[in-house]
């Protein structure tokens, strides 16, 4: 018996819920495809909807006239916000973890102690509410030494401090309220020296199943050099994770982390992104994400040969024992363009032109993109994702640079050295 088709909600609107619906768009138990707010790239797959997706309540009657089955959560605000927990009070299906679940990202504070407890590999930490504290933590331990923001603050929150002054800056800017309410705790950890990379596990709870590798590339400025952004490229699988590794990944920390939230009550479902610094002792978590990575979820998406759908009920459904995901050997890399002054201030509706069209060897993904009198305009920070495999990553550059070349954007600017170095992500 083939199963029933479903009508699906995708929430989000950025590159990576343009991978997402492109991939749920080729479901066969795929009836009807909406996305909110969606883009214009996704309204090529899919059937955008202005839903304010802050308003639970007006989600849930959406779904309930449109006959939804499922809704898949792309960005981790609404799933921070409960928007998975209420959707299934009211019963509808959704994929993506509880509020409870997500505080696995939403506070930095409650990761570190989940991993202290359950001997998973990180950073050593402590926990501050005042500055003077925080400070003379900082002064015993020396610099360089890390501080973080408890909270969400979208990317931002974290300095690497190369130096004492630069560190107990970051501790008053925190505790001043630079961040909001995210620095009203703060945490001060070891630096740790390596290099990075992401392992994503599709979860439901019990069983984590590789979703892929990635690396990605922060900082706007070519060498990796100027202020963090949401990330400026991607690549996958990641250069410097052996098989061997991804399985110490899995066995020393997601696996623990799975059965650890299981114990207190609150498992986790949904995809668990683990930020990793490859260090001389092994691999140590650096930090959840609760979601796919954006623009990580566009390079895994043009590598999953499996149906996405299927993969993501599994999860929700407690079943992924029984599935399997099945990915091409290919490498995958995508450059992000952004317009100029980001991640600064930047202008909004300059007109994107020329080649667009996907074909063989890669895609234009949407991810701040608008319709304005008919011509796609430049709608945010970062733009585009301009997508790419080949047999292999210097391949698949190629491939991505050929794209981006392509593209007729004035005001727009990428990295000219995406997967050249190989060496850090985040
Ligand atoms: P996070 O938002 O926690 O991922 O931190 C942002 C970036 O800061 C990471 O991707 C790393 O590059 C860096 N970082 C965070 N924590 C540490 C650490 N303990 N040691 C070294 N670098 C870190
Ligand atoms: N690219 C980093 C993130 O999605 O958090």
């Amino acid at each position: 018996m083939t199963a029933d088709k479903i009508n699906v909600l995708l929430i989000g609107g950025g590159g990576r819920e343009h991978a997402l619906a492109w991939k749920l768009a080729q479901s066969p138990r795929l009836a009807e495809l909406h996305c909110a707010p969606g883009n214009p790239g996704i309204g090529e797959v899919a059937q955008c909807v202005d839903l304010d997706v802050s308003d639970h309540g007006a989600v849930i009657e959406f779904c309930r006239a449109l006959s939804i089955g499922f809704v898949v959560v792309g960005p981790e605000a609404p799933l921070v916000a409960g928007l998975v927990d209420d959707l299934e009070a009211a019963g509808i299906a959704a994929f993506g973890p509880s509020a409870a679940a997500a505080q696995l990202e939403g506070s930095k504070g409650f990761t570190k102690d989940l991993c202290a407890r359950f001997s998973i590999p990180t950073a050593a930490y402590e926990r501050f509410n005042n500055a003077p504290k925080a400070k003379r933590y900082v002064r015993e331990r020396g610099a360089p030494i890390v501080v973080k923001a408890d909270g969400l603050a979208a990317g931002k929150g974290v300095v690497v401090a190369q130096s004492l002054d630069e560190a107990l800056d970051a501790v008053d800017a925190c505790f001043e309220g630079e961040f909001g309410e995210a620095g009203s705790e703060v945490i001060v950890e070891e630096w740790l020296e390596g290099t990075e990379a992401s392992v994503f596990a599709l979860c439901d709870g019990q069983t984590a199943l590789l979703m892929g590798t990635a690396q990605d590339h922060k900082r706007v400025g070519d060498g990796d050099t100027g202020p963090n952004t949401g990330g400026m490229g991607a690549f996958s699988p990641a250069g410097n994770l052996d098989q061997t590794t991804i399985d110490e990944v899995m066995t020393t920390i997601i696996v623990p982390t799975l059965a650890a939230m299981a114990a207190r009550g609150t498992p986790f479902i949904g995809v668990l992104y683990a930020g990793l610094m490859m260090t001389a002792g092994g691999p140590k978590l650096i930090e959840y994400n609760v979601r796919f990575g954006d623009p990580e979820c566009q390079v895994l998406m043009m590598r999953l040969q499996s149906d996405l759908l299927e993969l993501l009920l599994a999860a929700s459904e407690g079943r992924l024992l029984e599935v399997e995901a099945d990915w091409s050997d290919d490498a995958a890399l995508t450059v992000v363009m952004a317009t100029r002054g980001y991640p600064g201030a930047y202008d909004k509706g300059s007109a994107i032109g020329g080649r667009l069209e996907p074909g063989d060897s890669g895609r234009v993904f949407h991810a701040g993109t608008a319709m304005k009198d008919g011509q796609l305009v430049a709608n945010g920070g970062r733009v585009l994702a301009v997508t790419a495999i080949g047999g292999t990553l210097g391949e698949a550059r190629e491939n991505a640079y050929a794209r981006v070349d392509a593209i007729d954007w004035p005001e727009g600017f990428c990295r000219g050295d995406i997967g050249a170095t190989q060496g850090e992500s985040a």
